[in-house]
């Protein structure tokens, strides 16, 4: 059964989403649970007839040659849509930098602008910076916390607005429903980096953006093992999505999207997991004396908190806290103490991470003031007693260097 006529819940939904009967059964009776990996370059025709009769039609779901796809993409990708109510589709890319890259092409022409939070991921503001201005769109860096006053900053040559909402160093929520009303009023499109809610959390089709991007690789994929993006656009918005893509010639593995989508079908739970044991630890962390502050959207210390209390409807497993004065030497002690807690990049895999972040280094326009050097944290699914006896070592480190 992968499909039913009455409304279900997001657990449900993503064991059900993208198993169509098409893609798994064709080969005797039965069906396989899961569409499986189907890797193809050359796809065979019957005949020229049909061959030149295959090149007139659409290719949406449909065998042409591999950089259009298989079952095993077009079942990922039809299971990012299910989960956005309201969507017209979605396409999948090597890698989040990817889809971000694509989703701003589809839109952006040059003479445009785009106006990009402040608090963006830095290889997207590297991209707004580099090859988008070498392609003669420029942009305007906003406040996070802008809200509605977004609408001064609009201007003739305004074409996209770019939010990511926590962001994902210093975890400001942004106004986004403000934001998409100023946008839209204006005729301009929007676009959100919504990796750290998810379609779970926050279905963001549903709360009016235009074009929403996850680096698949953190929570869709979840176990750290492959890289992986996708974008999905509202109404009106998937059919230049799709040629720009297509011109760009992105075609994500199918190998990695049969790991995103086995990676989906507990996404639920173990998001559930990393907001149960994230909030923990960030409680424990608010009532520690070396701890200046948590920047968790959960808790009231974090900018735009009751805008993630009005919009969201959970919290996942990655958030930063400032510790109370000490330098990077002793920051360092605590990470380097840490037993439990890898020292790397990303998030959203089943295992706890640590890293020493400096959001300042990434402001154009903005600048919060915090009281000591700050650390990411990434809550994987350990037990969460365990998690808090590693940091209370590291805190003490902490302590031993600061003096
Ligand atoms: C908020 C956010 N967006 C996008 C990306 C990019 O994803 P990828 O590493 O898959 O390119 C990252 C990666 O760390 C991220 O943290």
């Amino acid at each position: 059964m992968t499909e039913t006529t009455r409304p279900v819940g997001d657990a449900t939904k993503v064991v059900l989403a993208g198993r169509r009967a098409e893609w798994t059964r064709g080969v005797g009776e039965g069906a396989i649970v899961s569409p499986p990996v189907w890797r193809a370059s050359t796809i065979l025709y019957d005949s020229v007839g049909h061959l030149r009769d295959s090149a007139t039609r659409d290719t949406h779901h449909r065998l042409f040659y591999g950089r259009k796809g298989t079952p095993t993409q077009w079942s990922l990708a039809d299971a990012l849509t299910t989960l956005e109510p309201g969507a017209e589709g979605t396409f999948l890319y090597g890698s989040g930098v990817a889809a971000i890259a694509a989703a701003l092409l589809s839109v952006l022409s040059p003479g445009d602008e785009l106006l990009l939070v402040d608090s963006a991921y830095d290889p997207t503001r590297g991209m707004a910076n580099g090859l988008l201005k070498r392609f003669g769109i420029m942009t305007r860096f906003y406040d996070p916390l802008i809200g509605a006053g977004i609408a001064d900053l609009i201007g003739e040559q305004t074409r996209a607005i770019f939010m990511e909402s926590p962001g994902s160093l210093s975890f400001e929520v942004q106004d986004i429903p403000a934001i998409v009303a100023a946008a839209r009023a204006r005729g301009v499109t929007t676009l959100l980096d919504n990796t750290w809610a998810t379609p779970l959390f926050f279905p963001a089709i549903g709360h009016g953006v235009d074009l929403t991007i996850l680096a698949c690789t953190k929570y869709v994929v979840g176990h750290s093992d492959a890289m992986l993006g996708s974008v999905t656009a509202g109404p009106g918005h998937f059919k230049a999505l799709r040629e720009t893509s297509f011109q760009l010639g992105q075609i994500a593995s199918p190998d990695d999207c049969w790991l995103g989508s086995r990676g989906l079908r507990t996404m639920a739970v173990r998001l559930a997991q990393h907001q149960s044991s994230a909030l923990a630890i960030a409680q424990w962390l608010e009532a520690r004396p070396e701890v200046a502050q948590v920047l968790h959207p959960a808790l009231p210390g974090c900018p735009g908190h009751d805008l993630f209390m009005r919009d969201f409807k959970g919290s996942s497993g990655l958030f930063s806290f400032v510790l109370d004065g000490g330098d990077d030497a002793s920051r360092a002690a605590l990470i380097d103490t840490l037993e439990l807690f890898g020292i790397g990049y990303s998030w959203g895999g089943f295992e706890s991470l640590a890293l020493p972040v400096d959001p300042h280094r990434y402001r154009s326009v903005t600048r919060r003031e915090v009281a000591g050097p700050m650390i990411r944290l990434q809550i994987g699914l350990e037990d969460p007693a365990d998690l808090i006896a590693d940091l209370d070592a590291g805190l003490a480190a902490f302590r031993a260097v600061r003096g």
